[in-house]
């Protein structure tokens, strides 16, 4: 498996346009190219090679029937790939260049390998809202599959030195455009026919989502499986986002020797014995509050507490994003 995954130290370059053409070289090649996205760092390769495709999962180390989703630069690229009915329509135009992905029926002959989607007759799109995302897809002008760039599992970056520690090694290159700015992935939402479905919360708060649409979005309501099971929708894995440590959430008292993630400037009753203590947003702000959370859980992770306690986190706005990645981080594996 190893053989098959570069193994070369990974060039980090920062994003100029110098940086974009060789970014597009690579591409042009099979190559696996990380760069910034407005949500987090995404690992990008050519969506319609499915040599580059296989080699994407194994540099991850992501189970193939996890489908990726493919990044194009505008709508009008989009309707190249899938078949929009009105309601995907209407959050295109909404949300898009933006942190909302759509899945839709995938257009028979639209050139993305089949791997990528993992043989579903949906596809996922996105069209990021980044000027070094957007640079690499309008100058490669074909689609782009980008999964978070992360180790299968493990939390997604928010920086290049994240990308760099998780992968360094086994992908050709990383452009460095700065930290992240929105911090969650994506929101999911499926347009495949009735009442589009939230499949994952993220960037965009499902209360904008169903207000642009005009109603309620449903939501997922299949169990989340195990890491090892086959997922009933894809994604859903249940330990997703990992950290070493233990997570315990909606910490109301702090343990001794715990590290607290703490939200909001009412700490709880023992903090000045926590081993560490980092506040995802000290005015309560879950914007800030998203920005912060994977670099903070990474940097908790790294003082080696048995528990990270988590405090709280109000679960609206992009606060159900939040949770959504607590409670997968937390989740027994
Ligand atoms: O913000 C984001 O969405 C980031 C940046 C890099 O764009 N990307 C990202 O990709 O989070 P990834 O691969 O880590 O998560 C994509 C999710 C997975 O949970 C996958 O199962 C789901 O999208 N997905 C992809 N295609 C799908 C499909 N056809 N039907 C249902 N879910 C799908
Ligand atoms: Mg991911």
């Amino acid at each position: 498996m190893e053989g098959t995954v570069a193994t070369r130290p990974t060039p980090v370059l920062s994003a100029d346009p110098d940086a974009i053409a060789t970014a597009i070289r690579c591409l042009a090649a099979g190559g696996l190219v990380a760069f910034p996205t407005e949500t987090v760092y995404g690992l990008g390769t050519d969506a319609t090679n499915g040599d580059a495709v296989a080699r994407l999962y194994l540099a991850k180390g992501r189970p193939s029937f996890n489908p990726l989703i493919a990044h194009i630069a505008d709508l009008a690229a989009a309707r190249r790939l899938g078949q929009f009915d009105a309601a995907a329509a209407r959050l295109a135009s909404a949300f898009w260049p933006g942190p909302l992905t759509l899945v839709v029926p995938r257009l028979p002959g639209c050139g993305v390998a089949e791997l990528a989607t993992a043989g579903l007759e949906t596809i996922a799109l996105r069209v990021p809202d980044h000027p070094v995302a957007q640079a690499v897809l309008v100058a490669f002008g074909r689609p782009v599959v980008a999964p978070s760039a992360n180790r299968s599992g493990h939390v997604s970056p928010t920086t290049a030195a994240h990308v760099l520690a998780d992968l360094g090694g086994r992908i050709d290159l990383i452009i460095d455009g700065g930290p992240t700015p929105i911090g969650v992935e994506s929101a999911i939402v499926a347009c495949v026919g009735g009442t589009p479905q939230l499949l994952r919360p993220g960037g965009v708060a499902r209360e904008e989502i169903e207000r642009t649409l005009g109603h309620a979005v449903a939501r997922t309501q299949a169990p989340i499986p195990s890491g090892d099971e086959a997922p009933l929708a894809p994604g859903l894995l249940a330990s997703h986002y990992a950290p070493h440590s233990a997570l315990r959430l909606g910490v109301k008292r702090v343990r001794p020797g715990e590290a607290l993630l703490a939200f909001g400037s009412a700490l709880p009753e023992g903090a000045g014995t926590a081993a560490a203590v980092l506040n995802l947003s000290e005015d309560g702000n879950l914007i800030e509050a998203a920005a912060n959370l994977f670099a903070y859980l990474r940097a908790l992770d790294a003082c080696d507490a048995k528990t990270i306690a988590v405090m709280p986190v109000p679960d609206e706005g992009l606060g159900a994003a939040i949770n959504d990645r607590l409670k997968r981080a937390a989740a027994p594996r």
